[in-house]
């Protein structure tokens, strides 16, 4: 798959009427970030939960606002395009977006920046009627974290038809059903297919996202030409010992599952950190049941999320973590179950959407570097089906999914700029 692009820019690039609004684009980044916002400033809009139906639905609202038409597919995701562009028919589409679900306590930008530039694109191309030879559409994709239902890139991969493997009726850590949930987002579980885009309706996809990393601050760049994306896997697993009493029970013998995950815990740091098996190897959630000072507990559940941009090197990771906790389990005497939550490919963009985001960048007179991206997103999915180009902003203090992730104002407006001029060049 190429993508062929004009350059210099097409007419409409230089048109100053076809531009970002940097107050409209700050002030609904603003608004959104109102939208699960929890005590302590960080945001809790896991997908398919309150915040985040809520959030979908003020998109839908801000789009008609807008003068946009706006559409929801059987996946959840939220899609925008201008009015007319039903009689472009035949035009070929350059897809814009991200995700709108955050992590437990994550960031206001991560996700919603993304959806917010790709509106401020599509809105911008309609009021000036710019002609440009793609047609942007703007696209929330739903649940790419699956912070609260385990099926992260959930949207991205129901629309490039990459929805498989799923369990028969998908359910979120403590067992509601992700089916009523999707309703009330709009989607239907029944009809996920129908949220398939045909093969080749997708000329370009552009993902305009926070750093999320210290690159780009640290090099005092404003615009990452992102060269690829990790590829992940993330495990769930089930530690089942013997519950008992912390008072009576003699240390020989008891099957405690909270020492064999801290055993575990620390293999999977091994995995990177000792054996550099692979980049990177969190545990970030980590559940003991029942959760008491004076009982062994019965159970631990706990994720094992493994990164590496090499297929080859994360599949061994895989195979040396599951061999580790087997190790642990024989010698603890606990049961072990182990769910793959997801296999997330690493990705690299296309070589003219690079270009052309980094021209754009040059063009507006932004320092820029190409850099890899460490973490996932949606734009890995939709690698699989199109050429697809990612534009990173620096990250203040480098951090992300915890509530002090930031940008500054500048940044977010030269991004979204860079968005809208790489669009009008293809
Ligand atoms: C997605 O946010 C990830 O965990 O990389
Ligand atoms: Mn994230
Ligand atoms: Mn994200």
């Amino acid at each position: 798959m190429t993508i062929e692009l004009t350059t210099p820019v097409s007419p409409d690039a230089l048109d100053p009427r076809v531009a970002v609004d940097p107050a409209r684009l700050l002030d609904r980044v603003e608004r959104f970030a109102r939208i699960g916002r929890n005590a302590h400033g960080g945001i809790d809009r896991e997908g398919f939960g309150d915040a985040d139906v809520e959030a979908r639905a003020e998109l839908v609202r801000e789009a008609h606002r807008a003068g946009l038409d706006v559409w929801g597919d059987a996946a959840g995701n939220v899609l925008i395009r201008r009015p007319a562009a039903a009689d472009r028919a035949g035009r070929r589409v350059v897809l814009l977006g991200s995700h709108l679900d955050t992590v437990s306590n994550g960031g206001r930008l991560d996700g919603a920046y993304g959806v917010m530039a790709a509106l401020e694109v599509v809105q911008a191309v309609a009021e000036a009627d710019a002609d440009p030879s793609h047609e942007p559409v703007a696209v929330a994709f739903a649940n790419e974290e699956g912070a609260r239902f385990p099926q992260p890139f959930w949207g991205s991969k129901a629309l490039t038809g990459q929805l498989d493997d799923l369990p028969g009726e998908p359910e979120d850590n403590d067992g509601v059903p992700l089916r009523g949930q999707l309703a009330r987002a709009g989607g239907d579980l029944d009809a996920l297919d129908s949220a398939a885009w045909p093969p080749g309706s997708i000329s370009a996809y552009l993902e305009l996202h926070v750093e999320q990393g210290p690159v780009l601050e640290q090099a005092g760049d404003r615009i990452g030409v992102v060269s690829g994306i990790t590829g992940r896997t993330v495990l769930t697993v089930d530690v089942v010992g013997r519950a008992g009493h912390a008072g009576t029970t003699p240390m020989e013998l008891r099957s405690d599952p909270l020492t064999a995950a801290s055993r575990i815990v620390l293999a999977v740091e091994d995995l990177a950190r000792g054996s550099r098996l692979c980049r990177v190897a969190t545990v970030g959630r980590l559940q003991v049941r029942p959760s008491t000072p004076n009982t062994i507990p019965q159970g631990v559940q706990l994720t094992v999320d493994l990164r590496d941009g090499d297929p080859v090197r994360l599949e061994l990771a895989e195979d040396a973590v599951r061999n580790a906790m087997s190790v642990i389990a024989g010698e603890r005497g606990v049961e072990l179950t182990v769910a793959v939550d997801t296999r997330s490919q690493p990705a690299r963009m296309d070589e003219a959407l690079k270009q052309a985001v980094a021209d754009s960048a040059t063009e507006l007179g932004h320092p820029w570097q190409v850099l890899p991206s460490g973490a996932g997103h949606d734009a890995q999915i939709v690698s699989g089906v199109a050429p697809v180009g990612m534009i990173f902003v620096p990250s203040i203090g480098g951090v992300s999914h915890v509530p002090e992730e930031d940008t500054a104002d500048a940044d977010l407006v030269a991004g979204a700029e860079v968005l809208l001029r790489t669009a009008l060049r293809l």
